[in-house]
């Protein structure tokens, strides 16, 4: 089933997160032929647990740390997360990789503790401008793939990819949709090196300058097994829509 997910980043306290899921709930319609999942603040992620409590919206967090408790301040572990019915984690997001400087060593333990606890990641990669104007786009996704799925190779059925061009990303300047089906593409035929008895439950979501107008292009293509919607993400309306672009 295509997921499309919204990533909200550091955007609504609780208060706009609760205006926000009422009227999303308001617009669905059917929801048994897509997953829809919400990833907003940590500091929402109790309230929606409750707010979201017996609806198809699902929740997610937008990041983790992969040690389970300890002296790590301002950190929050996956246990953490599952008590909030968390049942996603975005990982390795860019910006967390460029602002924060996440290499993927990191990114390789916390896919790790992601799966230890049953919570299912959304891995994030993508190539900088650079690196596609120097035609490396694949082997910089190459690397960041086989790094973080060091070790976790078999588990590839358990983790979902999102394919983030960083140009892309909240520039309003998308892949296009036949560029972004060449790399997800790739990214297919690349788990299945990497894993040979993979099922196939991997689904590879495009994400960068997604928006109402542009996501019925994407989701015309079968290798485009969801969407990562950061801006267009952050009003009811406009997400509704790009929840039924197909
Ligand atoms: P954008 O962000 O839709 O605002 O480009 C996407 C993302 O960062 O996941």
């Amino acid at each position: 089933m295509r997921l499309i997910a919204a990533n909200w980043k550091m955007n609504k306290g609780i208060h706009e997160a609760q205006e926000y899921i009422r009227k999303l709930l308001s617009l669905l319609k059917t929801t048994e032929d897509r997953e829809i999942l919400i990833c907003p603040p940590f500091t929402a992620l109790c309230e929606l647990k409750n707010l979201l409590k017996e609806t198809p919206i699902k929740l997610g967090a937008q990041n983790c740390y992969y040690k389970k408790s300890g002296a790590f301040t301002g950190e929050i572990s996956p246990p953490m997360l599952k008590e909030l019915n968390c049942e996603y984690i975005i990982v390795g997001h860019s910006e967390r990789r460029h602002i924060f400087g996440e290499d993927d060593e990191l990114i390789n333990k916390k896919l790790i503790a992601c799966l230890e606890e049953g919570l299912r990641p959304i891995l994030c990669v993508g190539e900088r401008l650079e690196e596609r104007s120097a035609g490396m786009t694949f082997k910089v996704i190459e690397t960041q793939l086989r790094l973080a799925l060091s070790g976790i190779e078999d588990y590839t059925d358990s983790i979902d990819i999102a394919y983030e061009p960083v140009w892309a990303i909240g520039t309003g300047v998308p892949a296009t949709p036949e560029d972004a089906v060449s790399v997800h593409r790739f990214i297919k035929d690349l788990i299945r090196e990497i894993n040979p008895s993979l099922k196939g439950d991997t689904r590879i979501l495009y994400g960068g300058s997604v928006k109402p107008s542009n996501a019925p292009e994407f989701m015309k293509f079968e290798e485009i097994e969801g969407l990562l919607v950061g801006g267009a993400s952050l009003e009811p309306e406009s997400f509704a829509q790009i929840v039924y672009s197909f």
